[in-house]
């Protein structure tokens, strides 16, 4: 979810405006994505990279995740399970307060009955952290090393491979997310900042998956 900065300063705002707006872009692509036909949608909330940033920056997107978190009404009209992936609070390096952990730790609890889209929040996600992890722990079980085995100790094997990966912002890169799941995504680049993001640009994204 790329741009909100950009989007900010286009208008003369505060960065910390954009990602308010990208978090209203959010519950709007949540909603729209649900109406669909996608069974799965996985958005690349924070990064383990993301902790770099000012400090009020930071604290900002944490309470918008808070607040992302706790839209369980929404989610629930929508019928949208709540998942997470990310490095797992107990580990060593986490970095993730209390209250975000306890949010999250709600909303998948709270959505737990819905059967409709999974929404799965990246936090305090990295790809590299994640597949590192998970030959780590794949070379401790002592099974084979291989592709399938590897796949079970993801932060969330149940995760399907993904169809469509959605850049936005004009950016032409993937920034470590996914890496082993987008095998064989499509791609869509956009030009809009994430805020902008809209139903048009979900139903194109949609479409790449049809051919
Ligand atoms: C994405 O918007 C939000 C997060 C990474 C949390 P950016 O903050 O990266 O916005 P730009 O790239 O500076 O425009
Ligand atoms: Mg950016």
């Amino acid at each position: 979810m790329d741009g909100n900065g950009r989007w900010a300063s286009k208008r003369g705002l505060p960065r910390t405006a954009g990602h308010s707006a990208g978090e209203e872009s959010l519950a709007d692509a949540v909603r729209a994505a649900s109406k669909r036909d996608v069974d799965y949608l996985t958005v690349f909330g924070f990064s383990t990279e993301n902790w770099a940033r000012p400090r009020a920056e930071v604290r900002h997107i944490l309470g918008l995740h808070k607040k992302l978190f706790g839209r369980i009404e929404e989610l629930n009209e929508n019928n949208v399970r709540v998942n997470w992936i990310g490095r797992p609070f107990d580990e060593p390096g986490s970095r993730t307060p209390v209250y975000v952990q306890r949010a999250i730790r709600n909303a998948i609890e709270d959505t737990a009955k819905n059967t409709g889209m999974v929404l799965t929040v990246a936090f305090d996600y990295g790809s590299r952290s994640e597949l590192t992890r998970a030959a780590i722990q794949l070379a401790k079980s002592g099974a084979d090393i291989n592709p399938e085995n590897l796949q079970k100790h993801l932060y969330d094997p149940s995760l399907p491979p993904v169809d469509v990966l959605v850049r936005t912002s004009g950016e032409l890169r993937i920034s470590n997310f996914l890496l082993w799941q987008i095998k064989s995504a499509k791609i869509y680049f956009t030009e809009r900042p994430w805020p902008d993001f809209d139903a048009i640009e979900l139903d194109a994204a949609i479409a790449l998956t049809k051919n």
